[in-house]
Parts: C-alpha cells; sequence; structure tokens
C-alpha cells in the first residue's frame, strides 16, 4: 500500500519533470533564428519553432512537409533518414520564392532506436544561408571584374610595345604617338588600383564616423578649381551656387572632397559641350538638419533602369566611352561608401536628353 502510494508520487513527479523539460526544450527551440521542423513518419509536421513558423507561414501543424517546403530533395533525404538508410542528411536547398532563398537543410533522425517504424520521427532544420551564397557571388564577380579591367590596359600596353619593337621600329612620328597612349594606359591602371585601395579602405572604415569640421564652401571651391583643364577639355564651365550661412558638417575633409571631385567630373565629362554644370549648396528645404549639394549638368541623362545600379563598382553605361576617358567605374561606389560612413546619402534624377542632377543629403553637425 506505502509502495503504491510513493509510486503514485513518484509518477506525479516525474510528469511534472517531463512536462517542464518539454517546456524548456521548446523555449529553446522558439529562440532559434534556424527553422526546425519535427516530422513523423508520414512527414506530416508534428511541431514547428516561431522560426519554421514565421518563415515557412506554418499556421498549423499536422500539415504535410511537401506543402510546406515544395522540394523533392526534401522529400528524399526525410525519406532516407525515417527509414532508418541514413541518420542525417545535410544538402543546399533553393527555394523558388518570389526573391530565391537558399537554405542549408539538416535531417536527422530522432529518437532511433527507441521510435522505428510508423513511430519514426525525424527533426528538419533550415538555416536561410542567401547572404553568404551571395557574398561568394560577388566576390568571385569583383575578381573577375579586376582582373578583366587590369587586362584590357597591359593588352594594350603590350600591343604597343610590339608595335614599337617590330614595324614602328624607326618611325618617330608613330613612337610619340604611341607612347602618349601607353602613358594613358599606364596611368588609368595607376588610377584603377588607387580607387580600389581606396575602397577597401573605405569599407574598413565606415562603421567609424567621421569627426572633423568641414567647410564645404572651400572644398567644392578647391574641386572646382581641380577641374579647370578637363572643363577647358570638355568645353563646359562649372558654376557654384553656395548658400552665404552655410553651415559647416561633421565629416573628413578628403573623402568630401572624392564625393564632389567625382559627381562634378561626371557631370562635366557626361554633359555636351558649351554647357553649365551647376553646384548649389544649401539647407535642404524639405529637411532643416541637413545640407543639399546638387550637381545638376546637361548632358545625355540616364535610363531610369540603370539609375539604381550606377553606385556598383565597375558598372557604366557605356563602357568603352567611359574607358576613353580614362574612367574606371568605380568612381560613384567609392562616393555610396563614403555617405554610408557620413550617414549621408545621395539621390539621382535624370531624365534621358534632359541631364541628371546628383544630390548628396549631409546631416548638419550638432542637430
Ligand atoms: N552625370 C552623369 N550623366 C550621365 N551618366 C552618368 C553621369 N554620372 C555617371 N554616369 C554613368 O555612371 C557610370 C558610373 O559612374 P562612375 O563615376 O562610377 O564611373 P566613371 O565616371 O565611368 O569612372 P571614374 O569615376 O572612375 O572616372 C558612368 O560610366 C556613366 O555611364
Ligand atoms: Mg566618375
Amino acid at each position: 500500500m506505502l509502495s503504491g502510494l510513493f509510486y503514485g508520487t513518484f509518477q506525479v513527479i516525474l510528469r511534472a519533470e517531463l512536462s517542464m523539460l518539454k517546456k524548456s526544450v521548446k523555449t529553446i527551440l522558439d529562440g532559434l533564428s534556424v527553422a526546425v521542423f519535427v516530422i513523423d513518419a508520414q512527414q506530416i509536421i508534428r511541431f514547428g519553432n516561431n522560426a519554421a513558423r514565421d518563415r515557412f507561414a506554418l499556421t498549423a501543424t499536422d500539415t504535410d512537409l511537401f506543402s510546406v517546403i515544395p522540394a523533392k530533395d526534401c522529400t528524399t533525404a526525410a525519406n532516407h533518414v525515417l527509414t532508418g538508410q541514413q541518420s542525417t542528411v545535410s544538402l543546399e536547398l533553393t527555394l523558388q520564392d518570389v526573391v530565391p532563398t537558399t537554405f542549408r537543410l539538416i535531417i536527422t533522425r530522432l529518437d532511433a532506436t527507441t521510435r522505428t517504424g510508423a513511430d519514426a520521427r525525424a527533426i528538419v532544420s533550415l538555416e536561410d544561408i542567401s547572404h553568404i551564397r551571395e557574398a561568394e557571388q560577388m566576390r568571385i564577380d569583383f575578381v573577375a571584374n579586376v582582373s578583366h579591367e587590369l587586362r584590357s590596359p597591359l593588352t594594350s600596353l603590350s600591343g604597343f610595345i610590339e608595335t614599337l619593337q617590330g614595324p614602328a621600329k624607326n618611325d618617330k612620328v608613330a613612337h610619340e604617338r604611341f607612347l602618349t597612349l601607353m602613358s594613358g594606359e599606364a596611368s588609368r591602371m595607376n588610377r584603377l588600383i588607387g580607387d580600389l585601395l581606396s575602397l577597401s579602405k573605405l569599407q574598413a572604415s565606415e562603421r567609424v564616423p567621421p569627426s572633423e569640421s568641414v567647410n564645404l564652401s572651400s572644398v567644392l571651391r578647391g574641386v572646382a578649381a581641380s577641374l579647370e583643364p578637363l572643363m577647358k577639355r570638355e568645353k563646359n564651365t562649372i558654376s557654384l551656387t553656395i548658400s552665404p550661412d552655410l553651415p559647416a558638417v561633421i565629416g573628413d575633409a578628403d573623402e568630401l572632397t572624392q564625393v564632389f571631385q567625382n559627381l562634378i567630373e561626371n557631370g562635366v565629362k557626361y554633359s555636351h559641350p558649351d554647357t553649365v554644370v551647376e553646384v548649389i549648396a544649401e539647407r535642404d528645404p524639405s529637411h532643416e538638419n541637413q545640407l543639399r549639394i546638387s550637381v545638376h549638368d546637361h548632358g545625355e541623362g540616364l535610363d531610369p533602369i540603370h539609375i539604381p545600379r550606377l553606385t556598383e563598382r565597375f558598372y557604366r553605361v557605356d563602357k568603352g566611352r567611359s574607358r576613353k576617358m580614362g574612367g574606371t567605374g568605380l568612381g560613384l561606389a567609392i562616393v555610396k561608401h563614403i555617405l554610408i560612413r557620413h550617414r549621408a546619402y545621395l539621390h539621382i534624377d535624370s531624365k534621358p536628353g534632359l541631364g541628371s542632377v546628383f544630390s548628396v543629403f549631409l546631416p548638419i553637425a550638432d542637430t
């Protein structure tokens, strides 16, 4: 009688302990960012953690796994695990949603010794690794782009050297012409390497905001003066309109010089001859706590499809034209990274045939 009472009490305690343990496991699983499902032998979902419910819009359990993860590879792998052919399977899976998403899928048998046959259970976990795959692809594309961009001036240089050593060996006029072209290619390569170094330095310092007080008026005047030779060559002029009470910004003077150097240089390069590139620096009329510096040009403008891609490295609307002008296609990528560091942003407005406006919005110090 006493032992029966003891046994009953023991069972109550055990049940309470088990229920607490179950709750703890559920809390732990709900805290994970990885989607976790428990499926039975028929691949019916018996449990889904918070991430699984949110990511796969799982409203009820007792749903078929395939209707939630519509991928044959997943169903086959789950079958192998549930029938004991494999204890665990790990594979990469891309689901063709509105935006394709890549997951690392792991399916593991649960309680393989006690739960067998129709009682078998498996844990299915899916980790979204799209950002890792995207970063890898970007790195591969970047290396391919850099190699291509470095190879093209080198190929030209080798070609010129061969000509100078061969057919044009004694041609003084050709020597002059080829040496000028070679010097152009060499300086483009030099710029490319300088721009690549600038970009990697900027990315490393992006999280550390600058701290100097910068007078934009002198930055803009300096940039305009340095672009005099280009203006003469392109037969354009730059007009500067700077508000007299323009407040200083917290920034890095050299980096802001690089931003406006590229934007104004682009304005001059991509304008029609005998036009004016207007640079206006003022308080943003719609946001008192920021400055708006806009560069208006009267060039051919841009088709809207190009605008979102302009700040990508090496993206150029007309590659040949940009290269001929000594461009590397890294200018606007550098601008973007400098502006991120300055907690500022770029807005591009352009109409084909009518020209473009590139506006920089910079926060004013102490607001
Ligand atoms: N004001 C503009 N008008 C028309 N197209 C422009 C303008 N600014 C930039 N673009 C287009 O955007 C592309 C990218 O510009 P970006 O400044 O990054 O490179 P780039 O000027 O070609 O080379 P770099 O800046 O290295 O000299 C340019 O090649 C050009 O096609
Ligand atoms: Mg440029």
